[in-house]
């Protein structure tokens, strides 16, 4: 099988990517891949000598190099995307031209050499905010609340409208925050941990009273996986990580694991429309295809930190391009 994964070069997708590759010895891998800020070559620089790989870099919104990499394709996952909401809500233009234009274009170049399966991933923030109680199904409505979200949301309505329209065999996938190995260093639990080995304060949104269901990547690789072989064509499915944490215990777990007390934690503005709470019900995935989460957040936690301790040639470096950005993105 010949798979497309855009946006490989990314957290999830880098991660991805090697998963296929090592559990199934016959697939063969294209990466389509911009190398924004986000992507980054050395996330698979473990991988780039096989000879089942190989990596394009382009744009997903860029028709012709789209139509050229979807010759004798069998599957798309698509990941690329503008991904984080900070810079989002700074500048939402990129986000549209990615996130929607740039699915739009995958989705029709895959349509048009009659693709086996189309799996687009999307994110819980499409669903907009909870509160204390209750959890996002596959039939909740759709309210994003930020220019990121809201951009996903286009691009999941344009792979909709394809499977009602044209019976397209796409299926949405919705995971909640991932956290692991190769995250860039502008996301919470990376920056966090970043901060931290580099003994500088951790800064919290509010008062870090914001829930996120954290999912360890390789268990939202092995769903993905999952959806991509035994997924229902036409249908969305959820991704949670049972691991929900407010933003403030999650710190303090962190702070704990590097030994470090809570003066380190300093509380900054709030951003605007920040989501309260994200919860996702994962019924449909357990039921229909047998996947649940493996990794508990306290496991999760402590081979996230492992690997960064082990790795600052690879974060150091972006590290000091954030710092010279000087912008503070952080939290997601
Ligand atoms: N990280 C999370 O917690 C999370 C949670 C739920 C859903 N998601 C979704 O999962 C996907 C991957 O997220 P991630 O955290 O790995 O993102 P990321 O920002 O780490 O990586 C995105 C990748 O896409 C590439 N890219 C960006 N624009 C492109 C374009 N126009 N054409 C081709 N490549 C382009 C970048 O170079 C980068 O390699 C995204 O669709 C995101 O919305 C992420």
């Amino acid at each position: 099988m010949k798979i497309l994964i855009t946006g490989g070069c990314g957290f999830i997708g880098s991660n991805f990517i090697r998963h296929i590759l090592n559990k199934y010895p016959h697939y063969e891998i294209i990466n389509l891949d911009a190398l924004t800020y986000a992507g980054n070559l050395e996330n698979l620089r473990d991988i780039e000598e096989s000879p089942r790989y190989s990596f394009i870099r382009g744009r997903i919104e860029g028709a012709a190099t789209v139509k050229a990499v979807m010759k004798g394709v069998d599957c798309v996952v698509n990941f690329a995307a503008e991904s984080h909401v900070d810079r989002s809500i700074l500048d939402a233009q990129p986000f549209l031209t990615t996130n929607v234009i740039g699915t739009h274009i995958l989705l029709e170049a895959a349509r048009a050499v009659s693709i086996k399966r189309f799996i687009h991933i999307s994110t819980d923030e499409v669903y907009g905010t909870l509160g204390d109680e209750g959890k996002f199904t596959e039939e909740t409505p759709l309210r994003p609340n930020s220019p990121y979200s809201a951009s996903k949301a286009s691009g999941d309505l344009l792979v909709r409208a394809f499977y009602e329209t044209y019976k397209f065999p796409a299926i949405i996938v919705r995971p909640s925050n991932n956290y692991g190995p190769y995250q860039f260093p502008e996301k919470f639990i990376p920056l966090m941990i970043t901060n931290l080995l580099e003994g500088k304060p951790i800064p919290i949104y509010g008062r870090g009273e914001n829930v996120r269901d954290w999912l360890f990547v390789e268990d939202n690789c092995r769903a993905i996986d999952a959806i991509l072989h035994d997924g229902k064509v036409g249908e969305i499915y959820n991704v949670g990580g049972d691991g929900e944490k407010r933003n403030i215990e999650l710190a303090k777990k962190i702070l704990a694991i590097l030994g470090k007390d809570d003066s380190y934690i300093t509380f900054v503005k709030d951003r605007p429309g920040h989501d309260f709470r994200y919860a996702l019900n994962n019924s449909k995935i357990e039921g229909e295809i047998g996947w649940r989460p493996s990794v508990k957040i306290e496991e999760g936690l402590e081979k996230t930190i492992h690997w960064y301790k082990e790795n600052e040639w690879w974060w150091m470096p972006l590290k000091e391009r954030l710092s010279a950005e000087s912008k503070g993105f952080w939290g997601r």
